[in-house]
């Protein structure tokens, strides 16, 4: 049987991103190897600072077009605020693909490894290991509203929240399905019913009525403010945790903030249907303070890579999971006994770690 293969849009972006994506590439290489899935890339280096100087623009026009083809977004990060403020950068791609490829789940896994210390007291290793599932194209982040009477006495400004059936039930539907198929099979919905008392209540309801589709899943709904306090204090309670966007957007900060470093915590911007492609990157941005060096940390985006081939084989067993466990086996592994960058306190360079990753991967 011909082995199946992946068209895989790599796109590294600015600053970080450009020097984590090769570590990430180079894992999938080792893993195309042992576990015989072929990804053929599409090398492209719009949606990046320097484009947009050479074009005043982040993207070409037919960037649809050019993606059409391609199984899944391999992303870095987009940001360069010296030369393109954020919200033309940002606007002009990221968010771009987020909301015309229907991405409407953000999934952010948040765990604690061995060799990483929490910013938490004492907690160790399998203390926290839960999933954040965000919506990710509705709900407060809307453009619907307007400011009246500027500049005035009388001056008043709107934005509407907008939450739909269609959008609410399918991010509910997506996060009771996977913790359907987690061990703990728990699922904790985030809301502020006693504040918000009109979409809230109504978002709990339309909870309530997919919960009860999913008798064997234990679920329970917080509202925010203690979620927040609960993710510091009993972080270990947690196992699927879904939001609304401004919610989801808070809590997956908080989570990965809770297991030591921003530059272990991967994402994903899922369109479960795959009618368009889903993109996969890690959580932090360019970062220009540490750019250019060679000592970013490239966990996030090689975990990015191994959430993006765990999504391409359907998050079902098969060699696409294999590939994914492997990866995240070598993580743990190098987090464990070393190499660190220097957000873990270590020496090592970006190629050094990504190095060990993929040679522990390719000796498993
Ligand atoms: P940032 O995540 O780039 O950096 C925040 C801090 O964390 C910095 O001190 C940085 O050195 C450190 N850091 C980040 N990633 C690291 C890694 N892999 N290893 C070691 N240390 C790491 O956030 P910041 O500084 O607010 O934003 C910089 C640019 O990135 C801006 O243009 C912003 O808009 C953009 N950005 C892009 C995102 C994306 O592409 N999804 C997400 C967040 C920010
Ligand atoms: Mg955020």
């Amino acid at each position: 049987m011909p082995k199946k293969t992946y068209r895989i849009a790599v796109i590294p972006g600015d600053g970080i991103g450009v020097e984590v994506m090769p570590e990430a590439l180079r894992a999938l290489d080792v893993v195309s190897q042992r576990f015989d899935i072929g990804f053929d890339y599409q090398h492209i280096e719009w949606a990046s600072c320097d484009y947009y100087m050479k074009h005043r623009q982040m993207m070409p026009d037919d960037w649809k077009e050019q993606l059409k083809g391609a199984d899944a977004i391999l992303f870095g990060a987009v940001g360069w605020p010296a030369t393109v403020p954020d919200h033309i950068s940002l606007w002009g791609s990221l968010l771009k693909f987020r909301r015309e490829f229907d991405q409407y789940i953000n999934l952010r896994p948040a765990r604690l490894f061995e060799g990483v210390p929490s910013p938490l007291a004492n907690r160790k290793a399998g203390d926290i290991d839960f999933m954040i599932v965000r919506e990710n194209t509705e709900g407060e982040y809307s453009s619907v509203g307007g400011v009246m009477y500027e500049g005035t006495e009388r001056e008043v400004v709107m934005q509407q929240s907008i939450f739909s059936r269609h959008g609410t039930e399918r991010v509910l539907k997506y996060a009771f399905d996977l913790a359907q198929r987690r061990a703990a099979k728990k699922i904790t919905v985030a809301t502020k019913s006693n504040g918000i008392a009109i979409s809230m209540p109504w978002w709990d309801a339309r909870a309530a009525e997919v919960a009860a589709q999913y008798p064997d899943v234990a679920w329970d709904k917080q509202h925010i403010d203690i979620l927040c306090a609960r993710f510091v204090m009993n972080p270990d309670r947690f196992d699927v945790v879904v939001a609304s966007n401004l919610f989801g957007d808070i809590l997956s900060d908080l989570g990965p903030a809770c297991t030591g470093t921003i530059g272990l915590a991967p994402s994903g911007n899922l369109n479960p249907e795959r009618k368009f492609p889903s993109l996969f990157e890690p959580v932090h941005g360019s970062a220009p303070d540490i750019a250019g060096k060679n000592i970013a940390n490239p966990v996030a985006m090689i975990w990015s890579a191994a959430m993006m081939v765990d999504f391409l084989g359907g998050n079902v067993a098969g060699p696409e999971r294999d590939a994914h466990d492997a990866i995240l086996a070598a993580i743990e592994d190098v987090l464990k006994k070393g190499p660190h960058t220097g957000d873990l306190g270590g020496k090592a360079s970006t190629t050094e770690v990504g190095m060990a990753i993929s040679e522990r991967l390719a000796g498993a």
